[in-house]
C-alpha cells in the first residue's frame, strides 16, 4: 500500500500530514518516506528473485547520508561515480568489498583512493583508463578487478540526455571491440578481468529494451568465452523506469496518464532476467531511481498567483535550483495540493522565482484552484532531485526530512545564506 494518501482533505506521508512538516521545517522541503524506500528495495529484489545477483545502489540518484545508511542497512552494495560518492558511501556503512566504481572519467587520485580502500571492481570505459588503473595499481602494489562497460548501440528511448548506449554516446567501448580490449587487459600485470558491464540509460519503461540488452550481453559473453576471455561477472546496470504520472490517486485529483501503461519492476525485467539466468555468471545490478524516486517529495508553497491574458502562473518558493528535472529533461512530476478544498480545476503553469523561463515545474497543468500560501507536493522527487540542486540565484539548498511512521527527522538542515 502506498505511503502517500489523503486523510479527509489533508495529504499525508505515512502518518504525518505535509502541512505539519511545512510548519515545522519551512519550504521548499524535501520529504522522504522510509516505508516507500524499503518497499521499493524489496520490489527490486523480488524482480530478480531466483537469479543469484548483487545489488549496488547507484549513489548518484540520492546521496543523503541518512538514506545511504538506510540502504546500506538493507545489505545492498554501492555503485559510485566519484571519489566523493565513494567516501560518503564508506562513511555510511557500505563495505568497500561491496562498492563498485563506474564513470567515464576517473581521476588518478580517485583511482588511487578506490584502490587503497579495496573496492570490489572498477567498471572501465576505455583502453587508456585500463592502462592507467594498471599503472596506479602497480605503484601501490594492488590488483584491480575490472569489468568493461560495453556500448551495445541500443536505443533506450526517453530523453536523449539519459540514453547512454547509442553508438555516438561517450559511454563504454563498442561491443565489437570488447574481445580485443579485454585480451589486452588480461595481459596487464595488475589487472584481473571480471567481465562486462552495460548501463543503457535511465527511466526505461519498455521490457523489450532490457531484453534486447540482455540478449546482446549473452551473445557478447559467449563470443568472449570462445575467444579465450573467461567472463565471471556481468553487471547489468540500472535504468529501471518508474511511474511518474498519476502516482497519487484520488477522486478530487485530475486523472493523469502516461503515454504507456506503467509496469511493475518485475514485469519490466522478467524477460531480461530469464536471459541473464542462462549466462552462468554472477549478475549485478545498479538501480538508483527505482530505489529512491518514489520515496521523495518536494514540498513547496505558492508565493503568488499571477494571471495574464495567456496564462495563470502559480509562482512557488521552490525553483529549478531545488529540482532541475523539469528544466533539464522536461520531466513530469505529478503535483498535488496538500489540502483538497473542493475548488474546481484550472490549467496553470507552476513556476519558480529564478530569472529563467526554464524555471518551471509544470506547463499547462490541471490542478485545483490554488491561492497564495497554499502548499503543493511534487511527487516522485527522491531521485536526481536534491543531488542536482544548486545555489543558483544565491538560493540556499532546501532541508531534507525523513518520515518513519508518525515520526520525522531532519536528515540535512537547510543551508543558510551565510554558507553560500
Ligand atoms: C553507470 C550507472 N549505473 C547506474 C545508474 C543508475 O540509473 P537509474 O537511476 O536510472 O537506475 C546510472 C545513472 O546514470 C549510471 O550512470
Amino acid at each position: 500500500m502506498s505511503a502517500y494518501g489523503y486523510r479527509e482533505r489533508k495529504f499525508f506521508v505515512e502518518d504525518v500530514p505535509f502541512d505539519a512538516l511545512a510548519a515545522a521545517y519551512g519550504t521548499p522541503l524535501y520529504v522522504y518516506s522510509k516505508k516507500t524506500i524499503l518497499g521499493d528495495i524489496r520490489r527490486i529484489e523480488q524482480a530478480f528473485h531466483g537469479l543469484p545477483h548483487l545489488t549496488y545502489y547507484a549513489v548518484k540518484a540520492n546521496a543523503n547520508p541518512a538514506l545511504l545508511r538506510l540502504i546500506a542497512g538493507e545489505g545492498l552494495g554501492a555503485d559510485v561515480g566519484s571519489r566523493g560518492e565513494l567516501w560518503r558511501a564508506l562513511q555510511e556503512g557500505f563495505p568497500p568489498e561491496r562498492c563498485t566504481f563506474s564513470g567515464v572519467g576517473k581521476r588518478d587520485d580517485e583511482i588511487l583512493y578506490a584502490l587503497e580502500q579495496g573496492i570490489l571492481a572498477f567498471n572501465v570505459e576505455s583502453t587508456q583508463e585500463i592502462e592507467v588503473i594498471n599503472e596506479l595499481a602497480a605503484q601501490v602494489n594492488k590488483r584491480a578487478r575490472i569489468l568493461l562497460r560495453v556500448n551495445l548501440d541500443i536505443d533506450a528511448g526517453g530523453h536523449a540526455y539519459v540514453s547512454t548506449s547509442l553508438r555516438h554516446n561517450k559511454f563504454g567501448m563498442p561491443h565489437a571491440r570488447a574481445l580485443e580490449v579485454l585480451r589486452h587487459a588480461a595481459s596487464l600485470s595488475n589487472i584481473d578481468v571480471g567481465g562486462v558491464h552495460s548501463h543503457i540509460g535511465s527511466q526505461i519503461t519498455k521490457p523489450a529494451v532490457f531484453t534486447k540488452a540482455a540478449e546482446a550481453i549473452a551473445a557478447l559473453v559467449s563470443g568472449l568465452r570462445a575467444g579465450g576471455v573467461p567472463v565471471h561477472d556481468v553487471d547489468f546496470g540500472g535504468g529501471f523506469g518508474i511511474q511518474y504520472h498519476g502516482f497519487v490517486h484520488h477522486r478530487s485529483l485530475p486523472a493523469e496518464h502516461a503515454e504507456e501503461a506503467h509496469l511493475s519492476t518485475a514485469e519490466l525485467l522478467q524477460p531480461a532476467v530469464e536471459v541473464l539466468r542462462s549466462l552462468g555468471c554472477t549478475v549485478s545490478i545498479q538501480p538508483g531511481r527505482s530505489i529512491v524516486a518514489h520515496g521523495g517529495v518536494l514540498l513547496t508553497r505558492v508565493l503568488y498567483r499571477k494571471e495574464t491574458a495567456e496564462k495563470i502562473f502559480l509562482i512557488q518558493d521552490g525553483a529549478m535550483n531545488d529540482l532541475i528535472r523539469p528544466a533539464l529533461y522536461h520531466a513530469h512530476h505529478q503535483i498535488v495540493p496538500v489540502e483538497l478544498v473542493g475548488a474546481p480545476f484550472e490549467t496553470v503553469d507552476v513556476v519558480g522565482p529564478v530569472c529563467e523561463s526554464g524555471d518551471f515545474f509544470a506547463h499547462d497543468r490541471r490542478i485545483q484552484v490554488m491561492q497564495r500560501g497554499d502548499l503543493m507536493a511534487l511527487m516522485c522527487a527522491g531521485a536526481y532531485g536534491y543531488v542536482q540542486s544548486s545555489t543558483y540565484n544565491a538560493r540556499p539548498r532546501p532541508a531534507e526530512v525523513l518520515v518513519d511512521g508518525g515520526t520525522h527527522t531532519v536528515i540535512r538542515r537547510r543551508q543558510t545564506v551565510e554558507e553560500l
